[in-house]
């Protein structure tokens, strides 16, 4: 019989799959015997990863889409159905920031596209999920949030809006289905080495100022995140819903 903690057999949605913290959870999923749908902008990329993953022996398709496209949530679900025949866990991690403007000068477009890739993303995929995990009785989702979500950030404004709207969401989903076998939680990274910090503005001062904010005295891995993520999205997990989950190196104090 397989670990609690394991997630063999396990049939699963990741989004953002290529990147830092997705293709480190699609990895670890695979490690432990799960099926995964990797989904991503980057086809390219996605070739690459699913690629790796099934020569090393693992289970993987590979869906190309951009979050935002209201029919890829649907086409997900059905993809892990075809192909795996059926749906355990969501993974809710694509997510981008968009640089460093004050609020006041944020152009709407910028918002709205902002909130859109981190926060209605998560929305669609949820809706599209949820009738399923509802029907099997069993469900795991882990929505990505961010200690931005948490406390602000500023220069960010539209990210850390997007991020607090869905630890709410997470919140209310949570007690939604609190009965109905699904459990629905988030987590909160602070700074992880992922491609995020490739980004232009994350270098000098700023980097130096966010470092100095983690009393670890650095940045998280991809790894380090995967290893809560499967936790959370496993059969061990059974008395935690609607809970935020802190990645911060001791940042975090609230
Ligand atoms: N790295 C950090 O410090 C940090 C901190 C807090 C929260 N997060 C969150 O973690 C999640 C993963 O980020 P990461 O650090 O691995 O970054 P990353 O840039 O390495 O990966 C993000 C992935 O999402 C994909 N993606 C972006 N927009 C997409 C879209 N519209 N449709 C489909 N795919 C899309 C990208 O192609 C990329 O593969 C994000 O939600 C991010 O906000 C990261």
């Amino acid at each position: 019989m397989p670990a609690p903690t394991s997630l063999a057999g396990q049939i699963a949605i990741i989004t953002g799959a290529c990147g830092g913290i997705g293709a480190a959870t699609a990895r670890r999923f695979v490690r432990d015997g799960a099926h995964v749908v990797c989904l991503d902008l980057r086809q390219d990329a996605l070739d690459e990863l699913v690629g790796q993953i099934t020569e090393a022996g693992g289970s993987a398709v590979g869906l190309a889409g951009d979050v935002t496209d209201s029919e890829l949530p649907a086409r997900a679900v059905a993809l892990a159905q075809e192909a795996f025949g059926g749906l355990d866990i969501l993974v809710n991690n694509a997510g981008m920031g968009s640089g460093m403007v004050p609020l006041w000068e944020v152009e709407p477009e910028t918002w709205r596209r902002d909130l859109e890739i981190n926060l209605t993303s998560q929305f669609m995929f949820i809706r599209a999920a949820v009738p399923v995990l509802i029907e099997r009785g069993y469900g795991r989702i882990v929505n990505t949030a961010s200690a931005a979500g948490m406390e602000g950030h500023a220069l960010s404004g539209p990210y850390a809006a997007a991020k607090a709207g869905v630890i709410a969401m997470t919140k209310t989903l949570g007690k939604e289905l609190a009965q109905k076998g699904v459990v629905v939680n988030a987590i909160a990274p602070a700074l992880i080495g992922s491609g995020m910090l490739e980004q232009p503005w994350f270098s000098g001062e700023v980097k130096r100022t966010l470092l100095e904010r983690i009393p670890m005295g650095r940045v998280g891995e991809p790894e380090e995140v995967a290893e809560m993520v499967a936790f959370l999205s496993s059969p061990a997990l059974t008395f935690s819903t609607g809970a935020v989950f802190d990645l911060s190196g001791g940042r975090a104090t609230y």
